[in-house]
């Protein structure tokens, strides 16, 4: 099998594109002109995989891993022609299931070995992509300074980067108080022992919020989950649906619920719950507890 390939990329909002293509145009890049594209993203348990359908040109399927979050960060990714695309969106949304869709208009342009994308995203606004594509091998040195060099030339300011994919963005953004509830609860939450505090909130359907932290114990194992502290207040409240989670941790890591939480939160969400996994800058990820507990065992299971 042939190695992966990598990139070095950067992505920014782009509130004036006619003025970044005059400039592209004046650094000696070369227009390639406009392609429609749309990316449908299957539901996968590591890295992402999405079907690119575009116009001009043939549809390809494409598997990578999780870009690191740097505003200028490394991909590494597979690229395979796909023959039959509306086959194979059938097979993969019946097995897999889509995760979201994301629709475009591209002006590609090259200079050397640099792509630079002046995309028009359904739903989310202008933006401008570069991304240097590296040879197997490379240290990636030469992309950073090409990607510097135009950033530059280009003059992308740093309030303009963006480190989130346009797949990440489209994604519901959580309630917001019910992401300061989450955060404020994991700056109250007891955890002397692991020193990992963690906070959660939940909606339930008929718009309510509650909110939980760990609690820890000199006996450990006493230790009691944030997400299972919200559900005790969401009863104690009344009970209901759950239609909405946050958990924040002020972590490096993405924290994720633990594989008992999954549980105790399927008793009362539907699957396609959302479930944000925040810190205390950003959200880095919306799941589903569907994604999260797949093959599940809940109280209909019982029926
Ligand atoms: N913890 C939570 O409260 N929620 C999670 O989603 C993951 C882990 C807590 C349990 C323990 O107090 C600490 O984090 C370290 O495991």
């Amino acid at each position: 099998m042939t190695a992966p390939r990598r990139n070095v990329e950067l992505k920014a909002a782009d509130p004036e594109p006619a003025r970044t293509l005059e400039r592209a145009l004046a650094a000696g890049a070369e227009d390639r002109g406009t392609i429609v594209q749309r990316d449908t993203y299957f539901r996968v348990a590591r890295g992402r995989l999405k079907l690119r359908e575009e116009q001009p040109g043939d549809a390809h399927l494409i598997a990578y891993e999780r870009p690191d979050d740097a505003a200028v960060r490394v991909s590494a990714y597979r690229v395979v022609p796909a023959p039959d695309p509306p086959a194979l969106l059938a097979a993969l949304a019946g097995t897999l299931g889509v995760d979201v869709v994301v629709a475009k208009r591209r002006r590609l342009l090259l200079w050397e070995t640099v792509r630079i994308h002046l995309d028009e995203v359904e739903g989310l606004g202008t933006f401008l992509e570069l991304e240097a594509v590296e040879g197997p091998g490379s240290d990636l040195a030469r992309g950073r300074e090409q990607v510097a060099h135009l950033r530059e030339q280009l003059g992308i300011e740093d309030g303009a980067l963006r480190e989130g994919s346009y797949a990440d963005a489209l994604r519901p953004a959580p309630d917001p108080e019910l992401l300061a509830l989450a955060r404020e609860a994991a700056g109250r939450a007891y955890a002397p022992y692991s020193r990992f505090p963690v906070g959660a909130a939940l909606r339930t359907t008929d718009g309510r919020r509650y909110a939980g932290a760990n609690v820890e114990n000199a006996a450990y194992p006493q230790g009691q989950c944030a997400e299972a502290s919200a559900i005790g207040a969401m009863v104690a409240g009344g009970g209901g649906e759950i239609a909405e989670v946050v958990v924040a941790a002020p972590s490096e890591q993405e924290c994720s619920p633990c594989g008992g939480c999954r549980q105790r939160m399927r008793e009362f969400a539907g699957p396609d719950a959302p479930v944000h996994l925040a810190d205390l800058e950003r959200v880095r990820r919306t799941t589903t507890l569907a994604e999260l507990l797949p093959l599940s065992f809940g109280p209909e299971s019982l029926a």
